[in-house]
């Protein structure tokens, strides 16, 4: 039975993929989620695992730091996992420009921690979790590729971009079987409040103001969760040690396109008797001081991990976010 040891598995990532692999494989894997539980994270995420899975030892959770050597490797000699996949970071580009520290500790020194343990125990694959943001920002057209310079913008690209470097240098320095993926913005369920679409929801359902950066014209491209933790299954599974793989579906939208889309979608899924549709109405948007630094379009171009691995997505745009409204009218305090 293959043990997975999976950073960051209470946050909105990491708790998708947890699902997934389960999904996928069943009880014949081993998942043990280490996590610091920080703001971002949510113990409750998980409660809907198979309690088979939890009585069978399937699914382990410990509490732990992944910047902290001590209780890294005890967790990692416990276990021996035969994958890491590192989803553990502070994710939030807002909070990097206010306070950058912690990104460093954790976006860099804590993948350093994880990746001298992975060493150390002969992992045989340890997957960096990565983003588009490390490429920095594009014009009006193109798409960034696996060759596009890094090239980050923020506190917390600068964070990621050095630990897919520090994580290369471990490939070539010790041949730790490292993989990493650069991934699109993610949609879906189980993401933290203060992010753009959960924000965006729950503020239309409660008829609050709704923050917009700017001109509002800023693209970003989008990908559902699960679309993402399908490709990192196939890296990990099939991938080539050292490599960098872009993940992404082509669903680029400004900002405001975004609100849009999200209004609609609400428009459809709530009853007509809702009282809360009378709140969806464009005068929420409220235009605020750009972002310091605020890159103005992200493209990704996936056709790597899509001819060299066969992956592709598997849900549309439309129905991903009717999807996700839904999940977050049902499963949040947006009521
Ligand atoms: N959300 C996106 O759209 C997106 C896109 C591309 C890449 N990524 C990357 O995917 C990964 C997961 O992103 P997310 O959106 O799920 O983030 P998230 O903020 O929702 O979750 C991060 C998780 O990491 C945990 N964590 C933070 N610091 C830790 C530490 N020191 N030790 C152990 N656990 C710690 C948190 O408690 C939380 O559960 C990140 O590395 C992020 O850079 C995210």
């Amino acid at each position: 039975m293959k043990t997975y040891l999976i950073t960051g598995g209470a946050g909105f990532i990491g708790t998708n993929f947890i699902y997934f692999l389960f999904e996928k494989y069943k009880n014949n894997i081993r998942i043990i989620n280490i996590d610091k539980l920080t703001y971002a994270a949510n113990c409750n995420n998980l409660n809907d695992l198979d309690a088979e899975i939890i009585s069978n030892g399937n699914y382990i959770f410990k509490k732990i730091d992944i910047c902290n050597n001590t209780d890294v490797d005890c967790v990692f000699n416990e276990f021996k996992p035969d994958y890491v996949v590192n989803f553990a970071a502070e994710s939030h580009v807002d909070r990097s420009i206010h306070d950058p520290s912690q990104f460093i500790l954790t976006n860099i020194c804590g993948v350093q921690v994880l990746l001298e343990a992975s060493v150390k125990y002969k992992v045989k694959r340890f997957h960096q979790v990565s983003t588009d943001e490390v490429y920095g920002s594009l014009g009006d057209s193109g798409f960034f590729t696996e060759e596009s310079p890094l090239e980050p913008h923020s506190p917390y690209s600068a964070s990621k971009a050095s630990a897919d470097l520090i994580c290369q240098s471990y490939f070539h320095t010790y041949k730790m079987p490292v993989t990493i993926s650069r991934c699109t913005n993610n949609y879906g369920p189980y993401q933290h409040e203060e992010k753009f679409i959960p924000l965006m929801v729950c503020n239309i359902l409660k008829g609050i103001k709704l923050p917009i950066y700017g001109d509002g014209l800023n693209v970003r491209d989008w990908i559902y969760v699960k679309d993402h933790c399908s490709a990192i299954d196939k890296i990990i599974n099939e991938g080539t040690d050292g490599e960098v793989y872009n993940v992404g579906s082509n669903n680029e939208t400004t900002n405001l396109e975004m609100v849009e889309f999200l209004m609609d979608a609400i428009k459809s899924v709530l009853p007509d008797e809702d009282p809360r549709r009378c709140f969806v109405n464009h005068e929420l948007i409220t235009f605020i001081e750009d972002r310091k630094g605020h890159d103005r379009r992200y493209a990704i171009d996936a056709s790597k991990i899509k001819m060299k691995l066969g992956w592709s997505p598997n849900m549309t745009f439309e129905k991903g976010i009717i999807e996700t409204v839904k999940w977050y009218i049902n499963n949040t305090q947006c009521i």
